[in-house]
């Protein structure tokens, strides 16, 4: 592929921001009072209003065509068909098959995967009936009350996020624990609240190496065994989510206790399948397969919808607008609901890991922005935090609003003000204050003439500032399900116009190769030579106070 600048649409769109000067928004909305119907979209219970980007019709056929010239759609249909896009790692790449709720058979190696999938769907269901049922007990034969999973990364991140979503729809005898953090205060404060006669533990990872998880994974079955007083008692406490089986075997979970993935599921798009068993276990087989279906719902709308119309390429669309003609550095992730808390983090490692890259897909280094800063925390918090940046800072930061129409916790009129507040800080983003509406204010507030014009600069509010508003019909399973992937499929489209392969993450390598050497430096107490003399100090000075334990 080309690079996306060489492209004659990138060459156009170019030309046409300059055209556009210092987009004013807000005019448009006066201009136009069907802006907000024509730049927006509703698909399957969730409306995307993009009305309030700065953007116009020609705007969005310019990035249409952008992607038509990066081949979205041929790539697409490459990802579906299973061909071996990820190709640093000679892998396909097929999350989707694992919400395929029709069956399709897709190929991989003259092999259709789907036999499998639906093996592994169909031995979580099979679980999940158990623990939830008091089918499975513990070693003392006690119920199950509480699941902790143990992972990191993509093995932690996505079930996290899901089941603090899902809460409301899960089954109120059951906790779920996340330890992720190789700090020991993760482990110890989440042992401490639990009774390990109905404790459950999930060891979740890919690769069944990641040297945080395996170290958690063998401090709770010491904390187990000695507080059961069996080692028999791990067979009824531990089971395990990966690929590796001899490695799961090696740490002593029978392989019958063991739920697959594959090598062609990348750890940040797993929660579809064995990695999202916490979440199967607290919402149960029937909650889960909807969730199943909601993504299944988004993917075959991303497949089949003209690109002009197909929610997730207008949101890739819009962040490479933002990203690559307008500079913004950072995109914020807002959902106006406590349930998507871990969303925004989510995401981080999602668009990231997937995008984070600054070589193409010809290994050549490439000459624009790919993936930007993301970050973000629910509202109303974020009002009283970092919105003053927003607001008023000299960065434009590009927002994703998300909201649910209805509560699972109705509660008098918590929600009204919720998304009243939502709504507000879309419009005061858009909508500004200029220097005359602030001095009229501060005259009302009655200042006399120099105090106004002393404070006006700092009161006024800029405007023209943009967001993405995104309403869910309600927070549920199918509704989370089409919500993930919507925002994989965003990332997908990102990554090929970038010209990236999204599906590896070498980056992440390096510090995992050092960690082992400084370990073992820290443990005789110096720094090897080949430190650079930051680290050799930092070494020296942590060894001096431990006597090179602990
Ligand atoms: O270090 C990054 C990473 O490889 C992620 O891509 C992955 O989600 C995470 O670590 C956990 O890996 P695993 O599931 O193999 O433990």
């Amino acid at each position: 592929m080309p690079s996306p600048t060489l492209t004659t649409a990138w060459q156009s769109l170019l030309t046409h921001r300059d055209e556009m000067g210092l987009p004013d928004i807000k005019a448009w909305f006066h201009a136009d009072p069907e802006r907000a119907s024509r730049h927006s979209m509703a698909v399957a219970g969730m409306l995307l209003d993009y009305s309030k980007q700065p953007v116009t019709g020609k705007t969005m056929s310019l990035l249409v065509n952008l992607a038509k010239a990066m081949n979205v759609p041929l790539w697409t249909q490459r990802m579906f068909a299973g061909d071996k896009i990820n190709f640093t790692e000679q892998r396909a790449v097929l999350h989707v098959a694992l919400r395929n709720r029709v069956n399709r058979p897709i190929v991989v190696d003259g092999v259709d995967v789907m036999p499998n999938v639906n093996r592994v769907l169909q031995q979580i269901a099979v679980f999940s009936d158990a623990v939830r049922g008091g089918g499975w007990r513990g070693h003392t034969g006690d119920l199950i009350t509480d699941i902790v999973n143990i992972g990191i990364g993509g093995s932690d991140l996505g079930p996290a996020m899901a089941c603090a979503a899902l809460k409301p729809f899960g089954d109120p005898r059951l906790r779920t624990h996340f330890v992720s953090n190789i700090d020991s205060t993760h482990l110890a404060e989440t042992l401490a609240l639990l009774n390990p006669a109905s404790t459950l533990f999930i060891v979740c990872s890919k690769t069944f190496t990641t040297q945080e998880t395996l170290t958690n994974a063998h401090s709770a079955r010491r904390w187990l065994v000695e507080k059961l007083g069996s080692d028999g008692a791990v067979a009824k406490h531990f089971v395990a989510v990966s690929t590796n089986t001899k490695a799961v075997a090696a740490f002593g979970i029978d392989t019958a206790n063991m739920f697959e993935f594959w090598d062609w599921v990348g750890g940040r798009y797993s929660i579809w399948g064995a990695v999202g068993l916490s979440l199967a276990l607290l919402i149960g087989k029937e909650r889960f397969g909807e969730f199943l279906d909601g993504a299944y719902e988004m993917d075959q709308h991303f497949c089949t919808a003209p690109l002009a119309q197909n929610l997730p390429v207008t949101l890739a669309l819009l962040g490479i607008w933002q990203r690559n003609f307008f500079g913004a550095e950072t995109a914020a992730i807002l959902p106006y609901s406590q349930a998507l808390a871990r969303f925004p983090a989510y995401l981080q490692q999602l668009e990231m890991e997937s995008n984070g890259k600054r070589i193409d897909r010809e290994g050549k280094p490439v000459d624009y922005a790919t993936a930007p800063i993301i970050w973000g925390e629910p509202g109303t918090n974020g009002q009283h935090a970092f919105f003053q940046l927003i607001h008023q800072g000299t960065s434009v930061v590009p927002a994703d609003f998300i909201f649910a129409l209805s509560s699972e916790y109705p509660q008098s009129d918590h929600q009204n003000k919720l998304m009243a507040n939502c709504l507000a800080q879309t419009e005061a983003l858009l909508r500004g204050k200029d220097a005359g509406e602030v001095q009229q204010e501060l005259l009302k507030m009655g200042f006399n003439a120099e105090q106004v014009n002393h404070l006006t600069p700092h009161r006024v509010f800029p405007g023209n500032r943009p967001s993405n508003s995104i309403l869910l019909d309600r927070l549920d399973p199918k509704t989370l399900g089409k919500l993930i992937a919507a925002y994989e499929h965003k990332v997908f489209v990102q990554g090929i116009i970038w010209n990236l392969n999204s599906f590896d993450q070498w980056g992440v390598e390096l510090g995992k190769q050092l960690a082992p050497q400084i370990l073992a430096d820290l443990a005789a107490g110096l720094g090897a030579d080949e430190h650079d003399s930051s680290t050799h100090r930092l070494i020296g000075a942590i060894a001096r106070r431990h006597g090179g334990k602990q």
